[in-house]
């Protein structure tokens, strides 16, 4: 499917993923993606624009003909959403959005697009990118953490709409939240971000 190197890093809100998989990628030189931005992006427009998320064809659309971008900053057809998509209304929707096959299908190609077109290797980090996405990947991490402590990391959304989140995607059809048969799994209530960086970094290294 590709021969970039991928690590995949998958996971429930809080876990670590995303200051992980960016450091991560540091480290090796690699390139980073937040696939989690891109599904949060499509549910920003569509909800500038008025589309109920349940609405599946009209966000279809919007997901087919988006042009995402997530480095420096968040975009979609060049609009700025850094700030928006980590809004309350971004949160209640998204996961409702992505649970939709035909925003996940468009989501992925750019995913692997994105991938064989980075120089050296690349940390993607999301909820379905080594049992969908990349199932070839070199080195698939899923990292875990307590309910409490995962609300506690993310100070700025409420427990309640975490585990509305973590329902949802754990019990849709369609890629739902799970560790891969393959993966790396890490338990990170009570370990801090350099050991688990270093834990995935020796399993790399037995690669
Ligand atoms: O940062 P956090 O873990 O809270 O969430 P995120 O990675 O920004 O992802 C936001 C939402 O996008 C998740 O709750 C999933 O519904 C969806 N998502 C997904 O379905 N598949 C991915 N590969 C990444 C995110």
């Amino acid at each position: 499917m590709t021969t970039t190197p991928v690590v995949a890093i998958d996971g429930p809100a809080g876990s670590g993923k995303s200051t992980i998989a960016k450091l991560l990628a540091e480290r090796l030189n690699w390139s980073f993606l937040d696939t989690g931005a891109m599904y949060r992006a499509v549910t920003a427009l569509a909800l500038r624009q008025g589309i109920e998320p349940q609405d599946t064809l009209a966000i279809a659309a919007v997901a087919a003909n988006a042009r995402i971008e997530t480095i420096p900053f968040i975009s979609i057809n060049d609009l700025d959403v850094t700030i928006e998509i980590r809004q309350p209304a971004v949160n209640h929707a998204v996961s409702i959005i992505a649970a939709n096959p035909m925003v996940r299908a468009a989501m992925v190609e750019r995913q692997r697009e994105w991938s064989v077109r980075q120089p050296v290797g690349t940390v993607v980090e999301g909820r379905d990118i080594g049992t969908v996405v990349f199932p070839d990947a070199l080195l698939k991490v899923f990292l875990t953490a307590s309910v409490e402590e995962r609300s506690r990391r993310r100070g700025d959304e409420t427990a309640a709409s975490i585990q509305r989140r973590d329902d949802i995607d754990s019990n849709r059809d369609h890629s739902p939240l799970r560790a891969d048969a393959g993966a790396v799994v890490i338990d990170t209530t009570d370990k801090d971000i350099a050991s688990v960086i270093e834990e995935i970094v020796q399993c790399l290294n037995l690669r």
